[in-house]
């Protein structure tokens, strides 16, 4: 009767397609609901000299209007406490909430923000990571990991390069936009409707900056229409705006931001300047290597330093490196705080060395598979991160072997080098990189979860957990594992709406461990039940609505809580040492591109993705989180552009400006497959989490861009920014014409 490791479908499968999902904004108007909107500022960086909110106050159907003065307390962030709800007398990026409105129409919202008189002295904003350093303006401190003596390594070295790994940032584009409703209740307290990645903390921020007790409140998530870790803290904000309107006028209040508004005002992946320095023998291995890495973090510090701390623990990705010094620091600049984003900060450390990786090998002409391979992990040496934590289990060596198999990838080596030097419209590259994603909260008090599990007497079953389904499908993972744990049809499980009343102080959705841990702690919720019920059945093998009657007349409890504690992970953040990971998720990619000569347009051609997810829980969602993963990642690579005006403005706010990849975008050939691997006994079924890691995978598309290039490049290394649009393809193949007049090199890349 097992259903794990089954492609159990979606719970919200049909919901989704049928409409009957519910969402925030399905939820019908409350009688007296008001609707609440904010002005932000359209000014980057600036001095609020005067405000005046009269006019508003007198359009019809305006309710209230609130600053800061109306917050018992306007401090807040998950890290450092350096975030305003509403701006003071400074603002600091355009978009940053100053008033909040509150009406019973649209149409008054409209004509009340209109109404608002504000005069704001412009200071000068910065906007990009070198005007930041210039300026040293930092948000902490620098973080270093270190390992070997890098300056030896250097002295000694064969071959030195240096250089610049530059990325963009992107937007999360969830298509629900951020949203809560907020009701009050009796005595000061609330009860919220939020589409969050972290229930718990939207309870602990509007406590706080209400001056409520968090049991006062009450935050509920029935499911988020995507949230990609734009919903793990910036979630707090619309949900402690309707809050503050509810808690003044005692009535209900919703806010949902628009699409164009939520890309404006919130963050988005931060963009990365890494300068990097590596040595490295005439083999190619790599014998040292130096990184300095930049963050643009915005305005607050909102997650940037833990979002830096696993950039910095994976930069080493799928590779030895002896000798290594690791330097983090986060800008702050004027746009608005950066934040969670699927990765986490892994992507952009992951880049930095995969594009290294292939600039070895255009420099010593050989094909970067060889140089990858050289430099991986060892089964049972070189397997020592810089961080200190062993890799153990480590099937990177397979991974390659089997992904470049079943790619034929060195057979299309030998057409693409042909194609290249045939055609003179169209240029190929391929290219195949591999990931290991550390699995846990590099904050380790966050690795806990807790469950409810209620039986009822018809033999059904109720769960409760601190997870959130955003798509992902952690709510069918743990009905999967509930209904095995009792050896129950899965029909026969529900999960439940998550709630602060159920699970309290839970950590984000995030991290891709929720199954991992929500599970977990769901799963010791039952034992303990079953643990009763195998005393009252003493042996007789009853069925299981016989043993629950029989359990409840003899009044033996048949609920429990569950708790999850993940076991033997330590991170000294000022040290760069620990084992911040409970195990690594694994894989590699084949990619390869097609560049139009001419207009610099890429199709992806083909791509082959395998992983090592331990034991799936569910291998058909999982093949969602790996197409999904990997087809985001490629497009912050490759389509997803940020452009702002001078003064900080977002011209991309809206799907007309801001290209995700759609159906077009997908490789021609795109093939997914995993490894069944039994080993990684540390996690519930000895699975492994799978929600970020093939995000990490589309670096294969960019390192395949790049690989095209270096067949004109004429033995230069080929320059590239992500994202790698069109656009920077086609000025980047402009420069090479300039200097080389069309002639492709045979020597590029191989043999
Ligand atoms: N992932 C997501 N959220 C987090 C993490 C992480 O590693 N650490 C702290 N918050
Ligand atoms: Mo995530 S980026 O761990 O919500």
């Amino acid at each position: 009767m097992s259903s794990v490791g089954k492609p159990v479908p979606h719970d919200s499968a049909r919901g989704h397609v049928t409409g009957e999902s519910l969402y925030v904004d399905d939820m019908p108007l409350a009688r007296n609901e008001l609707l609440v909107d904010f002005l932000w500022s359209p000014v980057a960086h600036g001095r609020i000299r005067s405000l005046d909110t009269t006019a508003a106050c007198s359009v019809p159907g305006v309710v209230a209007l609130y600053t800061y003065h109306d917050l018992a307390h306007n401090l807040f962030g998950p890290i450092l406490k350096d975030e305003l709800l509403l701006a003071e007398d400074v603002v600091t990026f355009i978009g940053q909430p100053i008033v909040v409105i509150a009406a019973e129409s649209r149409e008054a919202l409209l004509a009340a923000k209109a109404a608002i008189k504000i005069d704001i002295e412009r200071l000068e904003p910065v906007f990009t990571i070198d005007e930041a350093k210039r300026r040293k303006q930092f948000i902490g401190p620098t973080r270093r990991i270190a390992r070997g003596d890098v300056a030896a390594a250097f002295a000694a070295a064969q071959n030195i390069l240096e250089g610049t790994w530059i990325n963009g940032g992107a937007d999360h584009f969830y298509l629900e936009g951020q949203a809560a409703i907020a009701y009050p209740g009796e005595f000061d307290s609330l009860t919220l409707l939020s589409s969050t990645q972290n229930p718990s903390e939207v309870q602990e921020v509007v406590a706080h900056l209400l001056g409520l007790q968090e049991n006062q409140v009450v935050v509920t998530t029935k499911r988020m229409g995507g949230a990609f870790g734009g919903k793990e803290c910036q979630a707090t904000h619309p949900a402690a705006i309707a809050a503050l309107v509810a808690h003044k006028t005692k009535r209900p209040a919703r806010i949902v931001y628009n699409k164009d508004d939520d890309m404006r005002v919130t963050g988005g992946r931060h963009p990365f300047q890494n300068d990097y320095k590596v040595a490295f023998t005439n083999d190619g291995m790599i014998t040292a290597l130096k990184v300095d890495l930049f963050s643009d973090g915005g305005a607050f510090a909102d997650l940037s330093p833990a979002i830096m701390a696993r950039a910095m623990c994976h930069v080493d990705n799928a590779y030895f490196i002896p000798n290594i010094e690791i330097a983090g620091s986060i800008c702050r600049t004027n746009h608005p705080p950066n934040t969670a984003f699927r990765g986490f900060g892994g992507p952009q450390g992951v880049a930095t060395i995969e594009n290294i990786l292939e600039e070895i090998a255009v420099h010593l002409k050989r094909d970067p598979l060889e140089i990858r391979t050289k430099n991986c992990y060892g089964i049972d040496d070189r397997n020592v991160t810089p961080y200190g934590e062993v890799v153990r289990n480590n099937w990177l060596p397979r991974l390659f072997t089997e992904c470049v198999d079943r790619a034929d990838y060195r057979r299309r080596r030998i057409a693409v080098a042909e194609f290249n030097a045939r055609s003179k419209t169209h240029l190929r590259g391929l290219a195949c990189t591999a990931v290991k994603f550390g699995i846990s909260f590099n904050t380790k008090f966050l690795n806990q979860a807790n469950a409810l599990v209620n039986v009822y007497l018809d033999g059904s079953v109720q769960v409760s957990t601190g997870a959130t389904e955003m798509g992902q499908g952690v709510n069918t993972k743990i009905r999967q594992l509930v209904a095995d744990e009792f050896g129950i049809d899965i029909g026969m499980v529900s999960v439940m709406i998550t709630s602060t009343e159920k699970n309290n102080n839970t950590s984000a959705t995030a991290a891709s461990s929720a199954a991992d841990m929500n599970g977990s702690a769901a799963v010791d919720a039952c034992r303990k039940i079953k643990a009763r019920l195998a005393e009252v059945d003493a042996g007789r093998k009853l069925p299981w609505r016989k043993l629950l009657r029989e359990a409840y007349e003899k009044r033996v409890s048949l609920g429990d809580r569950g708790f999850y504690a993940t076991q033997g992970i330590e991170w000294d953040a000022e040290r760069g040492v620990g084992n911040p990971f409970l195990y690594y998720t694994q894989g590699c990619a084949v990619s390869e591109v097609e560049i139009d000569r001419f207009t610099g347009m890429m199709r992806i051609l083909r791509s082959d993705v395998l992983m090592d997810i331990g034991k799936p829980l569910n291998p058909g969602i999982d093949r969602g989180q790996m197409s999904g993963g990997f087809i985001q990642g490629a497009g912050w690579l490759t389509n997803e552009e940020m452009r702002y005006t001078p003064v900080g403005e977002l011209l991309t706010h809206s799907p007309t400006t801001y290209k995700i990849p759609n159906i077009q975008d997908v490789p021609e050939v795109f093939n997914l497959d995993y490894i069944e691997n039994e080993a990684n006994t540390v996690n519930i079924r000895a699975s492994k989490a799978v929600g970020e890691p093939p995000l990490l995978l589309s670096i294969s598309v960019f390192c395949a861009v790049k690989n095209a290039l270096s067949y004109l490049s004429n033995g230069a290394i080929p320059k590239l920014r992500a994202p790698a649009t069109g656009e920077e393809i086609l000025m980047r193949l402009t420069e090479i014409k300039k200097k080389a007049r069309f002639a492709p090199s045979p020597m590029a890349v191989g043999r």
